[in-house]
């Protein structure tokens, strides 16, 4: 593992907190509130199929991916203009700076949006906006543009047309959305195109599906990063790949816990990912949704799984590590990690 000397474990909740991170799975429509949801239905006059915030969160009860994703594309049904994009992505990032994350590499769902009529422009607009802005707060935010796997390559091309124009608002591309049924080899084709436009690469793959997922978001796909992949540790040769090739998983206990691929935290896999030499990263996926952001996800998921102050140290560096900072950002934030864990 890593040098760090252990923490005492009544420490441990503190430096969790404390210890500068980086997120890089957070669907920013994830992170609209109920309470924003019903102000920004208010003011856009935008139904909503529920009688308040209670209601709303009442339904909040999810049983897999699919029961999740029905209400999280009915609650980004209230954003029409940019300034909507700009609130919801900066409410994100004031609560991120609060968990200490001084990283941040945001997804966003253009389908979502382009199909009720919103352009590509005035979501970017928004929400680069608002990552500008964040640099003031100390996080510095990027943005990876998603396409819905449950919609056809033909149109993650023309979502791809459309954000051209806009190139130098996003770093890269991902693939999210319903996964069983969806698997990565559907986009090969936009994703090639991607990669020869310098895009970087990431996909949800082994959330809910198969290892087999996860092996062709590496080998057909060719992403940099996998989100979630959780399900890897059914393949151990697949789970040496990840190892030998380092790259990361963004894991998301919270979100696992909620969508039931995990019957509770106690049982997450994320120790045995990380005993076989992964890099895996905590992450919190859609925090309105599951109950919590960043600091929620350390210290729920500590808590549960026995997890110690050295795990913590490789949680934190490995978001680092695998985040798509230049080199030099990186070492000055794997600094700030070691100068926090030399006080603790
Ligand atoms: N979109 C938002 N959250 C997601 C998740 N956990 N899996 C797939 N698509 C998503
Ligand atoms: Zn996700």
């Amino acid at each position: 593992m890593n040098p760090v000397p252990a923490v005492p474990a009544d420490r441990l909740p503190a430096l969790l907190a404390a210890m500068p991170k980086a997120e890089l799975h957070i669907h920013i429509e994830g992170s609209l509130e109920p309470e924003l949801i019903f102000r920004l239905a208010q003011r856009n006059g935008v139904a909503l199929p529920y009688a308040d915030v209670d209601a709303l969160r009442r339904a909040y009860a999810f049983t897999n991916l699919q029961s999740f994703l029905d209400i999280y594309y009915a609650g980004a049904s209230v954003l029409l203009h940019a300034q909507d994009f700009y609130e919801m992505a900066w409410a994100y990032l004031l609560r991120a700076s609060e968990d200490n994350v001084v990283r941040a590499e945001i997804f966003f769902d253009p389908q979502t949006h382009t199909a009720r009529g919103v352009s590509m422009e005035t979501m970017l607009d928004g929400l680069h906006r608002a990552c500008r802005d964040a640099k003031k707060i100390g996080v510095d935010a990027e943005l990876i543009l998603c396409f819905l796997r449950h919609l056809s390559e033909e149109e993650a091309f023309e979502t791809l047309e459309q954000a051209l124009p806009y190139r130098d608002k996003f770093i890269g591309v991902g693939l999210d959305s319903s996964e069983l049924g969806h698997p990565p080899e559907k986009f090969a084709r936009v994703f090639a195109k991607c990669r020869q436009l310098g895009l970087h690469l990431v996909a949800h793959a082994g959330e809910e599906g198969p290892p087999a997922y996860v092996w062709s978001a590496l080998d057909i796909l060719k992403v940099e990063r996998i989100d979630h992949g959780v399900q890897s540790a059914k393949d151990l040769s697949l789970m040496r790949r990840l190892a030998q090739s380092r790259i990361p998983l963004t894991v998301c206990p919270l979100s696992n816990l909620k969508l039931c691929v995990f019957p509770k935290l106690e049982m997450h896999n994320l120790r045995v990912l990380l005993d076989a030499g992964l890099v895996a990263t905590i992450n919190s996926d859609d925090p309105a949704y599951f109950g919590g952001y960043m600091n929620d996800n350390f210290l729920q998921t500590f808590a549960a799984t026995g997890l110690d102050s050295r795990y913590a140290y490789q949680l934190a560096r490995n978001s680092f590590e695998g985040s798509f900072a230049e080199p030099a950002a990186k070492q000055r934030y794997i600094e700030r990690l070691d100068a926090v864990f030399a006080d603790a």
